[in-house]
């Protein structure tokens, strides 16, 4: 049994009244004498949960609510989200509302215990009291308890070593401003605190750092999750979104979809459905005008927006051919996509009955057309390859959409020669990708440069050591 099983057997049953007890003696705001069991206050808490998208990661697929065990994929290894139900013994009904604050706000659970950055609370730093009051008692009362513990974490050496972390919040925490009165509705200030707070759109779209932390001087100019390029997103006209009007972004917060402009896969696929699509109209009004004014980036070699491209106009004619429509959630039906490496016929096959053989999408663009699409105009082919590996599948506040994945039935060269191909007739004819860089995606994306050093710096940290331990035997034996 590990150390972190023994403590977490220790979790002791807190009554709520203790609880109140005690937030009453940290003096904090008078909302806090609000009873925790209030119907009110759990919707309440329920919205702001919902608004963090907590679910994204402490519910898996299948699996009971926040009951956690959904395996994340880091760099460093696979870290699996905790159970935070109200149960005893598996979850954090043990938890005070103060130890439920120092998790969200400090990263450290109620065993003392640093959590992995895989959990962001570097962006949970700035939640107010009034919505950490208000989730304390959602989770307490308005979740079921599950006892199932979720599987324990193991990271290799040194990342083992969760007291690690101390040294990096000391350089990347930056501890939040909770509110005392909380932003009015739709203004920038709420736009603010949702976009960096609740729903952390920083921690996807801002680049990390060698030590994987959010490089700041580039704020929402474009990251990478899974894979995935999560676009710049300041109020650059060119690289960001500055040619999208307010509305365009609130309709593709709630929808996933904005014809002209683009879709929502991956990941953002995953926060819309889950949380965003559930926001209230006056907080993406909100979330939107806030982006607006966010600082401008300009990537290095873009010269106009993503969704301004349209192709080479050079579309070969194509020649009839029965198109296939794919079946099924998990794949294209692999025996009737011919093996074959010739573009037009791989594109007539897998994708012209959807997305039609020009590329222009159906009437009403509920398959969208390609051109002027931004995942087909960005100046990296990621997104594109990656749709076509994965597929789609999103439920925003109007419709559900679904792409089937292709990622079983087409070689990584298949792959490569339609990405080529709807590059080059309808989106921006620069970008060109390679088999070896699909498989890379295919298998999981660019390995970052701390873990790629890692072997180095752990040989160059046992060698400073050797030398401080010969050091030291030398300066004892000289003493003697
Ligand atoms: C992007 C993924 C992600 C999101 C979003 C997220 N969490 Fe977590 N959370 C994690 C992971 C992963 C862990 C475990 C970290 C570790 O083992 O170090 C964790 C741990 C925790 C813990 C500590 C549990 C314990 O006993 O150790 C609490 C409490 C918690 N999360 C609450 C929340 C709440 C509340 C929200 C929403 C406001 C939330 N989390 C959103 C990934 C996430
Ligand atoms: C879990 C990661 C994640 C979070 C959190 C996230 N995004 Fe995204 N976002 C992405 C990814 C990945 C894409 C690319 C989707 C695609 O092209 O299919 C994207 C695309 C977008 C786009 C379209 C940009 C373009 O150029 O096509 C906008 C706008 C956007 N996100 C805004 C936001 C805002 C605002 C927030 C916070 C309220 C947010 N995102 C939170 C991952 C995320
Ligand atoms: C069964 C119909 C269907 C087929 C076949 C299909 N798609 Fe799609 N595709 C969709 C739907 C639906 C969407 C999402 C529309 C939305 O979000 O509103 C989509 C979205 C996309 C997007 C935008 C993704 C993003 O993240 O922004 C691209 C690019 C794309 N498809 C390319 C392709 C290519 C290339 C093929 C052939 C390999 C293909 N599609 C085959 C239905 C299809």
């Amino acid at each position: 049994m590990s150390i972190s099983q023994i403590f977490s057997l220790r979790r002791s049953r807190r009554t709520v009244t203790v609880a109140m007890g005690l937030s009453l003696m940290l003096g904090l705001s008078a909302a806090h004498a609000q009873d925790s069991t209030d119907p009110g206050l759990i919707a309440q808490g329920q919205a702001v949960a919902t608004a963090a998208d907590c679910a994204a990661c402490h519910t898996a697929q299948p699996g009971h609510p926040f009951a956690g065990g959904l395996a994340l994929h880091s760099p460093m290894g696979v870290i699996y989200a905790s159970n935070i139900t109200p149960s005893s013994t598996a979850g954090i009904g043990g938890y005070s509302e103060q130890q439920f604050a120092d998790a969200l706000r400090r990263g450290v659970n109620a065993q003392g215990e640093h959590l992995y950055p895989a959990m962001p609370y570097t962006a949970y730093a700035g939640l107010s009291d009034q919505d950490i009051h208000a989730m304390y008692a959602y989770f307490m009362h308005g979740v079921k308890p599950d006892d199932q513990p979720s599987p324990q974490t193991h990271l290799a050496f040194p990342f083992n070593i969760r007291a690690s972390m101390i040294g990096w919040n000391l350089l990347y925490l930056h501890g939040g401003h909770p509110q005392a009165t909380p932003a009015a509705d739709g203004s920038v200030a709420r736009g603010k605190y949702l976009a960096d707070t609740l729903a952390h759109c920083s921690t996807c779209h801002t680049p990390r750092n060698t030590m994987m932390a959010e490089d700041s001087s580039h704020y929402l100019g474009g990251g990478v999750v899974d894979g995935w390029i999560a676009p710049n997103i300041t109020s650059d006209p060119v690289s960001g979104i500055g040619g999208w009007s307010t509305q365009e972004l609130v309709d593709y917060l709630k929808t996933g979809h904005v014809p002209g402009k683009g879709q929502a896969g991956g990941s953002m696929a995953e926060a819309i459905s889950k949380s965003f699509s559930h926001l209230p109209d006056s907080d993406l009004q909100a979330i939107a005008a806030y982006l607006k004014t966010v600082p401008a980036i300009r990537n290095p070699g873009d010269t106009q927006p993503a969704f301004a491209y349209a192709g080479d106009g050079k579309l070969p004619a194509l020649t009839e051919r029965e198109p296939v429509l794919p079946h099924g959630k998990n794949g294209a039906d692999a025996r009737r996509l011919p093996d074959t490496d010739d573009a037009a016929q791989l594109y007539t096959s897998a994708c012209a009955s959807c997305h039609q053989p020009a590329g222009e999408g159906t009437q009403g663009q509920y398959f969208p057309s390609l051109s002027h699409n931004r995942a087909v105009g960005l100046s990296s082919p990621d997104n594109l390859i990656q749709v076509i590996l994965q597929g789609l599948d999103r439920k925003g506040a109007d419709l559900a959409v679904l792409m089937p994945a292709f990622g079983k039935d087409l070689s990584d060269s298949q792959v490569a020669t339609i990405v080529n191909y709807v590059e080059t007739h309808f989106g921006n004819p620069q970008v060109q990708t390679t088999a070896a860089h699909v498989a890379q995606l295919r298998s999981g994306g660019e390995t970052p440069l701390l873990m790629k050093l890692m072997p180095w710096l752990l040989g160059l940290g046992g060698l400073v050591l050797l030398l401080v331990l010969v050091l030291l035997i030398r300066l004892i034996g000289r003493r003697r």
